[in-house]
């Protein structure tokens, strides 16, 4: 049984996301999608509010589960039993980041196996931060995210 992790910070989750999701979950038995609970960035919702977002966009894929992590991505990896992290590259410009992040999670985890999936060319100019900026001065962002994000995104910004 050939389960895998697919981390990210998802915030929120993108159409982007969800691609890659559909093409993990035609390659592998379980999909784990985890939220990074990441320190590092200023996020506007909350990992509880990430979770929940994900888990409503993605309720149709039985093979999928959302959890969320704090730490490093390679021990939660073990934690759940997964053989890989999938990562998704979207341009040239992912390439360098996922290739050093890929390495030195194979430095810290050799049994642990990084994928990296191309999504559709439409989502190669998206991610969280552009819709999070739409939202945030009312664009439409609807052909962007799930439905339950845009309606979580109108309630933070009320419009
Ligand atoms: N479609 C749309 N957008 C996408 C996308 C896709 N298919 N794939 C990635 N993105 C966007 C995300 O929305 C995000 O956008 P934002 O920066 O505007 O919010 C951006 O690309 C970064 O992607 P994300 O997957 O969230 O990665 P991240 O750089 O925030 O890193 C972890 C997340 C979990 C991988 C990283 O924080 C981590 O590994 N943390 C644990 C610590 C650790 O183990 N460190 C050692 C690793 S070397």
């Amino acid at each position: 049984m050939a389960k895998v992790i697919y981390p990210g910070t998802f915030d929120p989750v993108t159409n982007g996301h969800i691609d890659i999701v559909n093409r993990a979950v035609e390659l592998f038995d379980e999909v784990i999608v985890t939220v990074a609970k990441n320190p590092s960035k200023t996020s506007l919702f909350t990992v509880e509010e990430r979770v929940e977002m994900l888990r409503e966009s993605l309720k149709e894929f039985k093979s999928v589960h959302i959890d969320w992590f704090d730490g490093l991505v390679v021990d939660h990896a073990k934690q759940v039993g997964a053989i890989g992290i999938i990562r998704g590259l979207r341009a040239v410009s992912d390439f360098e980041y996922e290739f050093q992040m890929a390495l030195m999670n194979r430095k810290l985890a050799g049994d642990i196996t990084t994928i990296l999936l191309m999504p559709h060319a439409r989502y190669t100019y998206l991610n969280s931060t552009i819709v999070r900026n739409l939202a945030q001065f009312h664009g439409d962002v609807s052909e962007f995210v799930p439905p339950i994000v845009l309606k979580k995104l109108k309630e933070k910004f009320k419009y």
